[in-house]
């Protein structure tokens, strides 16, 4: 299924080796420290123990190997198209089916999950990385895959929304230079903030949206740091991204430390659908 007028999004293809290899790392202490905090949320939207799990836009499969974990009698399957982060989840999750297919460009994925027919589709930080576009586009195929118990878990981040105490300009202005950097390649950092309408506009039932703190009190101090701050240092020219970025982890935590109110506060919208 090719889309005319669509404008193809270049977020998050990571073509650099040493960037993949920093990814793949990142998305595994991401996706388990979390889990544990978005559990609740997930819990609420009455998501329960499921038969068989998709996820679309997996990555390296570290999220749906730490939701199996949760889910211990649901089959695990997962789409994306990067063939490096797939090759990643293979050897990782052997007893995971992979199919690469691009949610956009190719139509594999909808017969795949026809196949598979999946109790629980989860599209999680995918959004982000896709043109406005591109997301009407994909949610129009997806609603067509509604099905009587099958629930939809979205979950995206809303950078207009963080905030930092006491404030920081430079944390501020990374924040706000990221997400220019990712609208110039096609991806929006602020879609948390209308995922919910999205989704209601494309036809989903029973939308309901949570949002959860993913910030410094919530993932302590350090666990933030290592799964969460490098998202913003991709702003940071890569001639100087390890010098500078090094400069202000270490400002920013002697910052947040010094204070008990002093903290980074990052919502993260969860929305389940039917
Ligand atoms: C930030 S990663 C999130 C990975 C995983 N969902 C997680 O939460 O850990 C975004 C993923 O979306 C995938 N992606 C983005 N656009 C896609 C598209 N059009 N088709 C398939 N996968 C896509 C990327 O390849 C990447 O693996």
């Amino acid at each position: 299924m090719k889309t005319s007028g669509t404008s193809k999004s270049q977020s998050y293809l990571l073509s650099d080796p040493e960037a993949l290899a920093k990814e793949i790392a990142r998305l595994g202490r991401q996706a388990r420290t979390l889990l544990i905090h978005e559990w609740s949320a997930i819990e609420a939207f009455g998501i329960k123990d499921s038969r068989s799990i998709l996820e679309l836009g997996c990555g390296n499969s570290e999220y749906l190997g730490a939701l199996g974990e949760r889910f211990p009698n649901a089959s695990l399957y997962g789409v994306d198209r990067n063939t490096d982060l797939l090759a990643n989840a293979r050897s990782r999750f052997p007893n995971t089916k992979y199919l690469m297919s691009d949610l956009i460009y190719s139509s594999e994925w909808m017969s795949f999950l026809e196949e598979v027919s999946p109790d629980l589709v989860v599209v999680r930080f995918v959004l982000q990385h896709m043109s406005g576009d591109e997301v009407q586009t994909f949610l129009a195929s997806l609603v067509k895959h509604r099905k009587n118990g099958r629930i939809f878990l979205f979950e995206e981040p809303d950078d207009s929304k963080i905030s930092i105490e006491p404030n920081d300009d430079e944390f501020r202005h990374l924040v706000r230079e990221t997400g220019v950097l990712q609208a110039s390649r096609g991806g929006d950092r602020t879609i948390g903030g209308h995922l919910k309408a999205l989704l209601v506009n494309a036809g989903f039932g029973e939308v309901e949206e949570q949002w959860v703190d993913l910030g410094t009190q919530t993932l302590g101090v350090g666990n933030f740091f290592e799964s969460l701050l490098p998202i913003w240092f991709s702003a940071i020219p890569s001639n100087v991204r390890r010098e500078v970025g090094e400069n202000m982890r270490a400002r920013l935590q002697s910052r947040i430390l010094s204070a008990d109110d002093a903290r980074i506060v990052f919502p993260v919208c969860l929305v389940s659908a039917a």
